[in-house]
């Protein structure tokens, strides 16, 4: 406990929770929408608990205003959604789908007439499938003017109205599964493609940042980082060393070159050694220089902790993929660094560490490092919630969770971090991309499950109560 007295939260904090389209929208195929590469993927055989998919998820396309209604009562000041690409434009390209922007449109609306902030991320990994198909999504130049072409139709719809804007949500997460784990679409492992792939999504970014600027010229834009900070296993020098390596490879490699506009140097190296770097073309840095964000969006959810010892049997905690609780084996580049569990943390049901003073690690690096604004984008618990009798679900464990997480935030703020606001994952429960419905992050419980979507009724988990209270108090109470 420290001694000295904290900051307060700044007037104006955006007390927030986050959602993304595949996750609650459902309505996977209503009014024009085309298939993205989950509605597709979600489908195979084997690929997602219980071949649970987003084709319902918790049908908040058909009942958003009762989720806004939930939020207003709430007192949220901010609400992070992301649109879904191919509702804007079915086969990738062309002409935008007037349904689609019409739907977001009354979202907006709804949100601004309870003073709720409407924070617009642009891609959370619905990729059309039909650009999938096409060229193969990120693996393809072709994609930049694609994307730019579909997020300037959104500007150009809400820059009046949308002043918070997210660029790509966890390209280092998404890629890193789609890339090199084969777990999330098109399942490839491959690392020489998963960088190219990662150079490809980088350009796309930064052309998009610096188009930004012409359309929104009073909005804020930046991407959305999953920053898992790096710790040491021990203070022996290979140790160190290896956590110094993880922490370039593994977090530097994306949020130098959003925040900088080029790539860290011993990481770009040690790659071209490889053959595994990307083919950085005349004019590439220019580019990625050019389109730097205001902001940097952090979803922290957990450290990882690297050794540099020839550790066998080591475990990790990492995502699960198959829904069972476990742990996995070690991992990491060999020669650089390999996982192992952290002792001194405690572990959720599903093997991610808590880690709350993390969080505030976390956010004094990226405000030294890079001296922007950061905004959490994510931060939240996923458990196995129970609904118990009267409506009710006593989820204490994501409480204790949550203000564990808003003190970090605070103490970050005393330290000097400018803090724009903490967004909550999520509002109501979603569906998780592998696992399904059993693992539920929101505030609001959402009955249904795998088999059975049931009424999708809303209930108010204990957790709706305190944080109402912790806006209402702008974080004295906690
Ligand atoms: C980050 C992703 O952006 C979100 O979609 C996901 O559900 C959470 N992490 C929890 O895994």
């Amino acid at each position: 406990m420290e001694h000295r007295k904290l900051k307060a939260f700044p007037a104006g904090f955006l007390w927030g929770a986050a959602s993304a389209a595949y996750q609650v929208e459902g309505a996977w195929d209503a009014d024009g929408k085309g298939p993205s590469v989950w509605d597709v993927f979600a489908k195979l055989p084997g690929k997602t608990f219980q071949g649970s998919n987003g084709d319902v998820a918790v049908d908040h396309y058909h009942r958003f205003a009762e989720d806004v209604a939930l939020m207003a009562e709430m007192g949220l000041k901010a609400y992070r959604f992301s649109v879904s690409w191919p509702r804007i434009f079915p086969q990738g390209r062309g002409e935008p789908n007037e349904a689609g922007l019409a739907f977001y449109e009354h979202l907006i609306d709804t949100l601004i007439a309870h003073h709720i902030e409407p924070v617009l991320t642009l891609y959370h990994w619905d990729m059309p499938q039909a650009l999938q198909d096409e060229y193969g999504g990120w693996e393809d130049r072709r994609i930049i003017a694609d994307f730019e072409h579909y997020c300037v139709t959104l500007f150009q719809r809400f820059a009046g109205k949308v002043k918070y804007w997210v660029s790509l949500n966890e390209q280092n997460y998404n890629l890193t599964n789609a890339y090199q784990l084969g777990t999330h679409p098109p399942a490839v492992e491959d690392r020489k493609r998963f960088f190219a792939a990662n150079h490809i999504a980088f350009l796309a970014n930064a052309s998009v940042i610096a188009t930004f600027r012409r359309h929104v010229p009073n909005g804020l834009i930046g991407p959305s980082f999953a920053y898992s900070p790096a710790y040491p296993g021990s203070s022996a020098p290979a140790d160190m060393l290896a956590f110094e390596n993880a922490e370039e490879l593994t977090n530097h490699w994306w949020l130098d070159t959003y925040c900088f506009g080029r790539y860290p140097q011993a990481a770009l190296t040690w790659l071209t050694e490889t053959g595994e770097a990307p083919d950085i073309l005349p004019g590439d840095l220019e580019i990625l220089s050019q389109g730097l964000p205001d902001f940097v969006g952090v979803n922290y959810y957990q450290t990882l902790t690297y050794t540099g010892n020839a550790l066998d049997g080591v475990t990790l905690q990492r995502i699960n993929t198959t829904g069972q609780k476990g742990t996995t084996p070690a991992s990491g580049i060999p020669g650089l660094y390999k996982t192992m569990a952290n002792p001194f943390v405690e572990t959720s049901n599903w093997d991610w560490a808590i880690d709350p003073t993390g969080l505030r690690i976390a956010l004094r690096r990226l405000a030294s490092r890079y001296a922007l604004p950061v905004m959490i984008t994510e931060n939240g618990l996923g458990e196995f919630d129970q609904l118990v009798a009267g409506d009710r679900v006593h989820d204490d464990y994501r409480i204790a969770y949550l203000k564990a997480h808003v003190e970090a935030c605070q103490q970050a703020i005393s330290d000097g971090v400018q803090l724009l606001g903490y967004c909550a994952w999520s509002f109501t429960d979603i569906l998780s991309w592998l696992n399904g419905y059993q693992k539920r992050y929101g505030f609001v419980y959402v009955d249904r499950d795998e088999r059975d979507t049931r009424d999708l009724r809303r209930i108010r988990k204990d957790s709706f109560h305190w944080y109402k209270k912790v806006i209402a108090s702008n974080g004295e109470i906690l």
